[in-house]
């Protein structure tokens, strides 16, 4: 085949050589506009694994790349006058200049041609060639040339960075943090070679403008961080090789996707590869490992369904339907990294104490988590975790009785007057069981069971203020005597035989009202068959388009009285015991429909602007919290993002935090969705961890999690880089009632009690999971030893 690569990047002379190996046949050139030998940029990293993989494929390349780079393990933080270490990460260091000679050198000794000085303006320049890979970089011209057709998705980040270099050498990668009267700077520092570090210098947009980086030229810009980084840099200089860019050479980082990576010309195919296709924030250091491994992918291909013209449409549709999937997995871990780093001025640098500072960044792409960090540096994860169980007992008043071995998840919290034994909540759960919105047998069973479980807190279903109040008539309630004392009956239960707590979610279904149970005739949201009841909602607009109840605006009139029904299930559910409650405001419920602009359609000083959608919800939370027990905790669950166009963001989310933050709300429980019937949840483990982590550490008010936390890993993860207080989990404890009991099992974490009638349950339990630990480690030796060939 006569392949061209426009662009003799990693990309362009990797896929050049890795094919011209496999077949000496094959006639391929690789065009570069710069001279021989010479680049832009300092050092980039990839990981072992790319390492192993390039070995596999070409191993003359892999093992001159082995000589010169360097490799290291350690993450070093310096912050705050602190500096704090941990390892086992695993990096390869290699300057850019130096990767690019190695392959330029590789290429030639195979018989690739190498053009250099020539800039190529159009694939239309090379019409006899069976395949052009444009691997022409970020700002790749035949992407540009084919548009229509390759459909680049192009995202400019508000972070300005300048990559420079230095002398001074470090041998850990090293992260520095840095606070001027304007903001926060933080550099990226690594060496790549025995006299060269990378050192890139990163802020946010209004921070560099406010110290007039925009205006300044090179040399004052590098002035500029040589003053800022002088206490790390001690007297070494910074310097710049990236003289061809204009202006301050300050850049903006560019997110790169395009929904199709290859095309037809008429003449030839074109396919995108590396930064021309995608590219990846260099917090997670990987563009180079996606350029190589783009190229590995599709000589894999060409390998498997041959290499001749005649195949290259088949190639190129599989290259595509494989690599997209890894990039975009990366990609993800890539953008939250990212915005850890955009963030960190206004989120997390002036909220997190060092330690847990360290724990936020080392876990900001959400890949690593808990014991992920274990198997990197147990010792260093071990002081970590009894550093946070000495801050938990301080903020309990509960004393550690061994803070060495009690992980996050299992440490106590304290809220006004409640101390809860762990960071596991059992989330409010609509059972639909109830007769006249009494809670009976079914109940104490149901949140008995899960009171036994080991979780710190059990929180009881979406109880309704009134008959009307009511999502279905199965639905719990407290608005009269008879239900406070059943409640009373089940409370008193869980207080006598279990040391946990217990809550209740006060709620009224507003629109979303007069419904079936899920399992009942058409379907949960669907309109009773009979036997309906009028609804009231911030406008009248029903939830389903599609034969849903239209419910009645609310007069001023209501609103008083729907406020009062709430005041009385307050005091109701006070006096059956309860240690929490929490107000209902999510998931288009009666609160819920008035805060978000989807379903608040009201012109007067209800509706409109956020101030005016949240003055109704604010009004009835502070009744609320008038007539609840001032050392009684009071959370509110919100919808942190609606998931539709023009519904509520999670920056808004931030905002509805503040208001009930200032109206004496002790915790945000951070749900999301279920306002409009259109929404298009992004769903993924921890999915709503995000939204807790911004209100938690910009507005300043603490956190419960949920959704999708599945494991004892996510809860230890979330709680211990302060994202949230608090996890609740949902479906798991349907499935499982001990839930809380069998994590803590799982991850070897014996110190967590158990009913006293189960004892005989947790030892075994213990022995036999302990049993396949054991059995598993074998396993894996063994497998390691057979493809040692031991
Ligand atoms: C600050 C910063 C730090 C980074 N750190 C890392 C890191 O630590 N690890 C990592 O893996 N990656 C890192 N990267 C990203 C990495 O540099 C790229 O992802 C990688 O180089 C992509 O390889 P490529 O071959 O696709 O493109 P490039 O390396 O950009 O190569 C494209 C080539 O095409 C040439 N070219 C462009 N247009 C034409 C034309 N019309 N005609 C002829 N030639 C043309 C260019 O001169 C260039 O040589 C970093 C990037 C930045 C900006
Ligand atoms: C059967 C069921 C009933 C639910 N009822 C309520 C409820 O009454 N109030 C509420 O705020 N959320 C309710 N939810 C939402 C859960 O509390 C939780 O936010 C959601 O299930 C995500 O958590 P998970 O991924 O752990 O299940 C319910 C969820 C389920 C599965």
């Amino acid at each position: 085949m006569k392949i061209v690569c426009i662009g003799g990047g990693p990309a362009g002379l990797y896929f050049a050589l890795l094919m011209k190996a496999q077949d000496a046949a094959h006639d391929i050139t690789v065009v570069e506009r710069n001279l021989p030998y010479d680049t832009f940029g300092w050092g980039v990293v990839f990981s072992d694994a790319t390492m192993d993989n390039m070995r596999a494929w070409d191993p003359p390349t892999a093992a001159t790349i082995r000589q010169a780079f360097n490799h290291w393990d350690d993450i070093e933080l310096h912050f705050k006058g602190r500096v704090i270490r941990s390892g086992g990460h695993g990096f390869v260091g290699i300057g850019r200049k130096k990767l690019l000679n190695i392959l330029q050198a590789r290429c030639e000794e195979l018989g690739v041609r190498l053009v250099f000085e020539r800039e190529v303006a159009s694939d239309a320049e090379y019409p006899d060639a069976d395949l052009v890979i444009a691997s022409d970089g970020i700002n790749s011209r035949i992407r540009g040339e084919h548009a229509d057709v390759f459909k680049p998705d192009i995202v400019t980040r508000p972070n300005r960075y300048l990559w420079l270099g230095t002398k001074k050498l470090y041998d850990a990668f090293t992260f520095l943090f840095e606070k001027t009267e304007h903001g926060w700077f933080q550099a990226h520092v690594y060496k790549f070679d025995e006299a060269t570090t990378t050192f890139i210098v990163e802020t946010p947009e209004h921070v560099w403008k406010a110290h007039g980086l925009d205006q300044a030229d090179q040399e004052q810009s590098i002035a500029f961080c040589e003053k800022l980084f002088a206490g790390n840099l001690q007297g070494e200089r910074l310097m710049t090789n990236a003289r061809h860019l204009r202006g301050s050479a300050w850049l903006n980082f560019q997110r790169v996707k395009c929904e199709q990576w290859s095309h037809f010309n008429g003449r030839n195919h074109v396919v995108l590869m590396g930064d021309a296709v995608h590219t990846a924030h260099f917090a997670i250091g990987s563009g180079t490992k996606l350029a190589i491994e783009d190229a590995i992918e599709l000589t894999r291909q060409f390998n498997e369904i041959g290499a001749i013209r005649e195949h290259i449409p088949a190639v190129l549709e599989r290259y595509q339907a494989l690599r997209s999937i890894d990039v975009l997995r990366l990609q993800n871990a890539a953008w939250n990294a990212m915005e850890w780093f955009e963030a960190v001025g206004q989120r997390y640098a002036d909220t997190l104490p060092p330690e847990q500072f360290m724990y936020s960044m080392l876990t900001r792409s959400q890949r690593i988590s808990h014991e992920n960090l274990r198997l990197r540096d147990k010792t260093w994860l071990a002081g970590f975790e009894r550093w946070f169980a000495e801050q938990s007992a301080l903020q309990s008043g509960v004393p550690v009785v061994a803070a060495a071995a009690t992980p996050p998840m299992f440490t106590p919290y304290k809220l006004r007057g409640v101390v809860l034994k762990n960071r596991v909540v059992v989330s409010p759960m609509a059972q639909y069981s109830c007769a006249d919105g009494i809670p009976g047998e079914y109940h104490l069973v149901h949140l008995g069971a899960r009171a036994m479980g080991g979780a710190g807190m059990v929180v009881a279903e979406m109880t309704c203020t009134a008959p009307d109040a009511r999502i279905t008539p199965g639905c719990p309630g407290l608005w009269n005597e008879a239900q406070r004392d059943a409640w009373k009956r089940i409370v008193d239960w869980v207080h006598r035989e279990t040391d946990a707590k217990v809550a209740i979610q006060i709620g009224h279904a507003g629109p979303k009202g007069s419904t079936n149970a899920p399992w009942q005739g058409s379907g949960a949201d669907r309109p009773l068959a009979a036997g309906n009841w009028p609804l009231v909602a911030a406008s009248a607009q029903a939830y389903l388009e599609d034969g849903g109840q239209v419910p009645r605006a609310m007069t001023r009139s209501d609103m008083s009285r729907v406020r009062e029904d709430f005041v009385r299930a307050t005091r109701l559910a006070a006096e059956a015991g309860f240690d929490w409650l929490e107000l209902h405001c999510a998931h288009g419920y009666l609160l819920s429909c008035f805060i978000s602009p989807l379903t608040n359609r009201r012109g007067d000083e209800y509706g409109g602007t956020l101030a005016n959608r949240l003055r109704y919800p604010l009004e009835v939370f502070a009744a609320v919290r008038e007539a609840w027990p001032e050392q009684l905790p009071l959370s509110v669950r919100i919808s942190a993002h609606d998931w539709v166009d023009g519904g509520i963001t999670p920056d808004d989310a931030v905002e509805i935090a503040r208001c009930f933050k200032a109206a004496g709300a002790d915790m945000i429980d951070c749900s999301s969705g279920q306002v409009s019937a259109k929404q298009q949840p992004t769903y993924g483990r921890m999915y709503q961890t995000p939204f807790a982590d911004r209100i938690r550490n910009e507005a300043g008010i603490p956190t419960l999690a949920v959704g999708a936390i599945s494991e004892a890993d996510h809860v230890n993860s979330i709680v211990a880089a302060g994202r949230a207080d608090l996890c609740a989990v949902a479906r798991p404890h349907l499935a499982n009632p001990a839930w809380t009991l069998m994590e803590a099992a799982k991850i070897g974490y014996q110190a967590q009690p158990w009913p006293k009638q189960y004892l005989a349950a947790k030892q075994q339990l213990e022995r036999n999971l302990e049993r396949e630990r054991v059995q598993a480690g074998m396993a894996s030796a063994e497998q390691a030893n057979r493809a040692l060939g031991v």
